[in-house]
């Protein structure tokens, strides 16, 4: 059944080339770690992808009930939490995934730094992982203030007072976070909308291009 609903596609659509240049694909030994075991390294990179999906999923789900307001945020949270079936497993996965996700950012990127993998000729794809790692670390702080409790707002303050700091441009750059002088009203739905819909967005087309570079170029040598 299954088999001829395949084929009745296949005939049509041709899907087969598709999965076959992917299924076909042959690792290289020296990042196999049945070969090697110190080649469980090259397993951040994958093991920061699932992370992010995880964090995509999870935070599909909560959007279902957070309310993006200074009013009704943090009791919308609470509700979650406490409420909602499975609500707190859900925002448990989005919360420690959060931190997951940086760490395991952060070993891919010393991977690729200890073996060198961003010399010639992958230099872009090291900047695509660089901008990648802002836009991870921008989704993390702004993330942060969603709760809308005492711990997010202040840290949130901390963190504008931070890019306060920059030399000239710095007070322009509060300005545009706060969505004006305070962290407020504004704020919250700035911070919502670039959480959910703006880095996401550039995060996805980055990866997509992290990938599409990885798949062009091939994985790098050995040492
Ligand atoms: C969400 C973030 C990221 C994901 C999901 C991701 C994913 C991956 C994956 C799956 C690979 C294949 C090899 C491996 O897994 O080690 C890879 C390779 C690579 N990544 Fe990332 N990456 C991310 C961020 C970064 C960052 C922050 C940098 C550096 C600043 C970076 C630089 C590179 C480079 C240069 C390669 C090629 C390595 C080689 O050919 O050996 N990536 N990435």
């Amino acid at each position: 059944m299954l088999r001829s609903m395949y084929e009745w596609l296949d005939r049509r659509l041709d899907i087969t080339p598709l999965w076959r240049d992917v299924a076909d694909h042959e690792v290289p030994e020296h990042v196999n770690p049945a070969h090697h075991f110190s080649a469980f390294i090259y397993c951040f990179g994958g093991l920061t992808f699932f992370i992010v999906v995880i964090q995509i999923l999870s935070g599909m789900f909560l959007a279902l009930y957070y309310v993006p307001d200074i009013v009704n945020a943090h009791a919308s949270v609470k509700y979650l939490q406490t409420e909602v079936a499975f609500g707190s497993i859900v925002r448990g996965m989005h919360h420690w995934g959060a931190s997951v996700a940086i760490v395991m950012l952060f070993l891919h990127t010393l991977r690729v730094f200890f073996t060198g993998a961003y010399k010639n000729p992958r230099e872009f794809n090291w900047v695509i992982g660089m901008l990648i790692f802002f836009v991870m670390l921008g989704l993390g702080f702004t993330g942060y203030l969603l709760p809308w409790d005492n711990k997010a707002y202040f840290a949130t303050k901390v963190g504008v007072q931070i890019a306060a700091s920059v030399p000239f441009i710095g007070p322009y750059i509060a300005t545009f976070l706060q969505g004006g002088d305070i962290v407020g009203a504004q704020t919250l739905a700035r911070f919502f909308a670039l959480h959910v819909f703006f880095l996401p967005a550039v995060l996805l087309a980055l990866l997509g291009a992290h990938f599409l570079l990885i798949r062009r170029q091939g994985i790098s040598g050995p040492l």
